[in-house]
């Protein structure tokens, strides 16, 4: 016998490489510059030059039998004192190398947070629209999630709704700011917000509920007003999943972290359960060469200009032609919604013209499609007529 549950898991391929399949399909028949694929967020703009730079200094300067060695489990010692020493730096919160946990990605980062806190039949909430791997990686750990919609217009929080979904068994909260794949942005009334609420249902259950922060998408903010805060410095019991795969441009190497919040309930045991979830799951020792490389990139972001441009080339194209959108203020997707109920129908029809996105439906929405809008500013600008005689014909 085998697991079941891994083996439907395994064959069922998600909608979005699905699209992505499809996509590779379509360019062969008639060309990739005649196809609009907006269906996946890899990202489109080169790892910034100290990437390559300093791949070349550290494969010259280390030992081979050093740089390709075993890390401790945890990550390496300096690696993770550069890092705790910039989030000091950037937000201030008393963040120490024992608390942080290198990880291969936000993935990673996530699956093992969730393993370190949760008890089977625990509950964790999120809300929608969400990643779509968070139910799998919840179920992982044995919980259940529960998923509370968002407002309708805004894509910020519904709290009368997450209070209403709140059990005894709720253990942790997950959030996703910038958000895959609304754009939408929480600001700091809302942690606060969150952190109360949190706080209160704690004390009402008489058990910690946790903050999770997936923020893969931290550095993708278009507008200097935009601020994304840091959740530690609004509610203790906080863990914070964080990736280099979209900041630096490096989804394919595999590397993040975990943080710790210092001021968390009995944090040298939360801290100790990270390290026993990695260690459970088989993820330990993150890639050496790239735990030494984001050290050394510690404060570097790939040049996110191309996306603000493509962000505002869609949106004023987009809603001129009379779609409605979410404005993004963070991450590379923009939300649309369908222009008939049905989102897949909507996006079988979008073919038609060659645009390819996602249905909403399996991030959590119906009824709204993702574009992801890492691509080339000169792909967009060549869809825009696609776009246009799309939205034309549901107006016939
Ligand atoms: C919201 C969100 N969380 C987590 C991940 C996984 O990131 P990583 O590639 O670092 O594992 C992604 C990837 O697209 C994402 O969009």
């Amino acid at each position: 016998m085998i697991n079941e549950k891994a083996m439907e898991l395994g064959k069922k391929r998600s909608v979005i490489r699905e699209i992505f399949e499809y996509a590779k399909a379509r360019s062969a028949e008639i060309g990739k510059e005649n196809v609009f694929d907006f269906s996946i967020g890899n990202p489109s703009v080169p790892a910034p030059d100290c990437v390559n730079e300093e791949i070349k200094n550290i494969v010259n300067e280390m030992p081979s039998v050093l740089l390709h060695g075993y890390t401790s489990a945890q990550g390496d010692a300096s690696v993770r004192k550069t890092i705790a020493d910039y989030i000091n730096r950037r937000f201030d919160c008393g963040m120490t190398p024992d608390l942080l946990y290198m990880t291969v990605g936000a993935a990673a980062s996530l699956t093992i947070s969730l393993k370190a806190i949760c008890l089977e039949g625990d509950e964790v909430v999120t809300f929608a629209p969400y990643f779509t791997e968070y139910k799998v990686f919840a179920e992982n750990a044995g919980a259940k999630l529960v998923v509370v919609d968002s407002d309708p217009v805004s894509f910020q929080p519904d709290f009368e709704k997450l209070e209403k979904a709140f059990t005894e068994k709720t253990k942790a909260i997950l959030i996703n700011s910038p958000n895959n794949p609304s754009g939408a942005v929480y600001g700091e009334e809302t942690i606060v917000r969150l952190a109360k609420t949190l706080k209160k249902y704690s004390e009402k259950f008489g058990h910690t509920v946790y903050l999770i922060a997936d923020e893969p998408y931290r550095e993708l903010v278009y507008d200097k007003e935009t601020v994304v805060p840091y959740v530690m410095n609004y509610y203790d019991d906080s863990i914070v999943c964080y990736s280099y795969s979209k900041a630096l441009s490096l989804p394919g190497e595999r590397i993040g972290y975990i943080a710790v919040c210092p001021k968390a309930d009995r944090v040298g045991d939360l801290y100790a359960a990270v390290c026993g979830a990695g260690r459970s799951l088989g993820f330990v020792c993150a890639p050496a060469l790239f735990q030494y490389l984001v050290a050394r990139c510690v404060d570097k972001t790939a040049d996110i200009g191309v996306y603000k441009e493509n962000r505002d080339t869609l949106l004023s194209a987009l809603t001129a032609y009379g779609y409605r959108c979410v404005k993004p203020d963070g991450a590379f997707y923009l939300f649309v919604q369908a222009m008939e109920e049905d989102a897949y129908a909507f996006c079988e029809r979008a073919k038609k013209y060659e645009l390819l996105f996602v249905p909403g439906d399996d991030f959590g929405c119906k009824g709204w499609v993702r574009i992801a809008y890492c691509v080339s500013p000169d792909m967009i600008r060549r869809a825009l007529p696609s776009f246009e005689e799309l939205a034309k014909e549901y107006r016939k």
